[in-house]
């Protein structure tokens, strides 16, 4: 077998975070321009909605039928079927010509993101020394963000191009290209081929990220070890009592990373810049400024991931995410009642604060802690259940997000996210798992 650098393997490895990123993000800005469309809709607000919501919905497909498989065909095989999803799914929203059709290739498009949210976490997990697993699997997370940016970026640069959202969305297949091709060499996981009897490729592989033999060998014995013990396991294991601990933490991890309000957060920034005086356009060059600083935080997370431990690191988020978020609806508060200046200032502090708390802590975190916590002989499937949670999360927040915001206004709303914040702290902080 050929030699590949480690950094080869885990920058495609990770790259499917850069495209769950991307085809996120680029829809809020992407929105502005497909709303001009004189489609016969009934109702935009209802369309926009759908279509926003497209992606979660098919997320939650992937995460749930495509992830499982892999702890039968191997990761790799199932990398390489979600790069295919990704590129068929964004060829068809850039060059859809209807709502239907867009949301329809949204649904394609997040079934890759949702098998990928599902598969990137445990390759990289399985890919990697135990010494630096934490940082090698928070480079999802990196590449998320990273996906995002570019996003940002590319609604900026587009906006003024004629056919502007087709190529917005149309652009996520040159990614998704790329992930394909570097996934043809990417070699398969170490642990799936020991389970499948493949010992003398697992030494193989595990040689290219690895110089020392003797951590191999240790590597080795140990996956046998556990391979032996561990018939493959169904949902019986999954739901039965020797996972739960590991099931409980799953759930409780993924459903509070969501309901701690990320991406409400971020879907609001924009706004906050606006209402702060910023003009439409300097909004999303602020947005884009944000995504850079996100970028550079997560990297900062990437490298003390192995040094800290990580209940620690879920603590001292979201005590930094709670506190941010009640002095940022303070701040839209007394902007909004009392038009007090000084408000709309401490609410873009306190946003840009927040966001970072999230993706040096809970962003990472979570996926990091998905990927590797479940017993190999249910890996796969674990796995995909706590991404397939995570996503149903995310579509509940974003389902609630509006009516909550016109029950509670712009400056409350975010005390509900502030308080799940602290009620995570609970949660983490009990020893039971
Ligand atoms: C979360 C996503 C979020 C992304 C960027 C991920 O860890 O699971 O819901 O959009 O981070 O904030």
């Amino acid at each position: 077998m050929r030699k590949l650098s480690p950094t080869f393997i885990y920058f495609f490895g990770a790259l499917g975070g850069l495209l769950f990123g991307y085809d996120t993000g680029v829809i809020s800005g992407a929105l502005l321009f497909i709303e001009k469309e004189s489609w016969q809709v009934s109702s935009w607000a209802w369309m926009e909605g759908w279509i926003t919501a497209a992606v979660l919905m098919g997320a939650v497909i992937g995460a749930v039928v495509i992830g499982p498989m892999s702890d039968r065909f191997g990761r790799k095989r199932l990398l390489l079927l979600s790069a295919v999803i990704f590129f068929v799914g964004a060829l068809g929203s850039g060059l859809s010509n209807s709502a239907e059709l867009l949301i329809i290739s949204r649904v394609i498009l997040g079934m890759a993101v949702g098998s990928a949210s599902a598969l990137v976490p445990t390759y990289l997990s399985e890919l990697s020394p135990a010494k630096i697993r934490g940082g090698v699997s928070t480079m999802f997370q990196l590449m998320i963000m990273t996906g995002i940016l570019l996003a940002y970026i590319s609604n900026y640069a587009l906006k003024g191009v004629s056919g502007n959202w087709h190529w917005m969305l149309g652009l996520a297949t040159v990614p998704a290209a790329l992930l394909f091709i570097g996934g043809l060499f990417l070699p398969e996981s170490p642990r799936f081929l020991v389970r499948h009897d493949n010992e003398a490729g697992a030494r193989e592989i595990l040689g290219m990220i690895n110089d020392d033999p003797n951590s191999i060998e240790a590597e080795i014995s140990d996956i046998q070890l556990m391979a032996k013990e561990e018939k493959q396991g169904g949902l019986q294991e999954l739901f039965g009592q020797m996972s739960r601990p590991v099931l409980i933490m799953a759930i409780g991890l993924a459903i509070f990373q969501q309901v701690m309000g990320c991406n409400t957060v971020l879907y609001f920034a924009p706004s906050i810049f606006v209402a702060v005086g910023f003009g439409a356009s300097a909004a999303l060059l602020a947005h884009i400024g944000i995504g850079i600083f996100n970028v550079i935080v997560t990297y900062i997370a990437m490298r003390v991931m192995d040094k800290v431990n990580r209940r620690w690191m879920l603590n001292f988020g979201a005590w930094g995410m709670g506190i941010s978020l009640v002095l940022m609806s303070v701040g839209m508060i007394l902007a909004e009642n009392a038009h007090i200046g000084f408000g709309k200032y401490l609410a873009v502090i306190a946003l840009t604060v927040y966001i970072a708390f999230f993706s040096a802590t809970w962003g990472p975190v979570m996926w990091v802690m998905i990927g590797e916590s479940f017993p190999l002989k249910i890996r796969g499937l674990g796995n995909s259940f706590g991404a397939a949670v995570n996503w149903a999360a995310n579509w509940v927040v974003s389902l609630t997000f509006l009516p909550l915001l016109s029950f509670f206004g712009t400056g409350k709303i975010f005390l509900i996210y502030a308080a799940c914040c602290f009620l995570s702290i609970w949660f983490t902080s009990k020893k039971s798992y």
